[in-house]
């Protein structure tokens, strides 16, 4: 794991747009792996502005999300389809019909499009850089704890902890989808690139447990202790409780002296 600690929540989404465009420019077919939540919002200002200023296209980059709510539609305000074209794909020149979201409609077998999902997934080459957030609870998508760490596409319940968690989102009386179609530990752990953000204080506990606890379903985040090319982008609140914060911060520095003589390296 790569652990990178930011005095502001602005730099480490900084930091993740500058990783992707750099896997935009770089890469003919890039597939992105993208995430909802309030954490991705200034990541996605970051690139909407990056395009603007010609920095970047995405005219050949397809995406896959990580979920999708069960129980509404695309047109609903609620959708996850509606947050990604509102912060994101109705400002960018991606091509829509190259966005997809993990959907089962009612009537459709939830195995049969979990498994398409991944299919297609892997059909377009596999994903390159997956974006993620984490839950209080340790969730990564809507892994929930307890998840199979080598779970797939599928339907989830989701706990009561991100149910509170979400309801500020939700008006009085508005449905709040229980259930939701997520990739599974597994596909995420399939990205080449996975990069984790988490910024405030109430991401420490699931943060630490991440780096530093035990590998185990109780915190689905910890999986990515078993992925190759993990990069945890941190504000200083979302660090608070991880030992070891010097040691972090001297081996970035080196790592940014390693890549100053020898160019960057990015297996995509
Ligand atoms: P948040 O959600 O970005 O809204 O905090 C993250 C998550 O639940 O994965």
């Amino acid at each position: 794991m790569q652990i990178v600690i930011f005095d502001h929540e602005q730099q480490v989404a900084d930091t993740a747009a500058q990783w992707i465009e750099t896997l935009v420019n770089n890469k003919k077919s890039p597939i992105l792996g993208l995430a909802t939540g309030s954490t991705p919002i200034k990541l996605y200002q970051q690139l909407i502005r990056r395009y603007q200023e010609k920095k970047l296209t995405f005219k050949s980059t397809t995406s896959f999300n990580l979920d999708e709510y069960l129980g509404i539609d695309a047109t609903n305000s609620q959708s996850y389809r509606h947050f990604m074209n509102e912060n994101l794909f109705n400002h960018i020149d991606i091509d829509n019909t190259h966005t997809y979201l993990p959907t089962c409609a009612q009537g459709q077998n939830p195995r049969e499009q979990g498994l398409a999902y991944e299919e297609k997934i892997k059909q377009l080459g596999g994903i390159d850089l997956q974006i993620l957030g984490i839950g209080a609870n340790g969730h990564i998508g809507f892994n929930e704890p307890t998840s199979s760490l080598a779970s797939r596409t599928r339907i989830k319940t989701l706990s009561q902890q991100t149910l509170a968690d979400n309801s500020r989102l939700f008006n009085n009386n508005e449905f709040q989808p229980t259930l939701a179609m997520t990739m599974g530990i597994a596909t995420i752990l399939d990205a080449r690139y996975v990069l984790l953000m988490a910024t405030g204080e109430n991401k420490a506990k699931a943060v630490k447990d991440m780096i530093t606890g035990p590998l185990s379903a109780i915190c689905p985040a910890s999986a990515l202790q078993m992925h190759e090319n993990a990069i945890i982008l941190l504000d200083k609140t979302a660090a608070s409780q991880l030992p070891d914060q010097e040691y972090y911060q001297w081996a970035n520095a080196q790592n940014i002296k390693i890549n100053q003589a020898f160019g960057l390296y990015h297996n995509y």
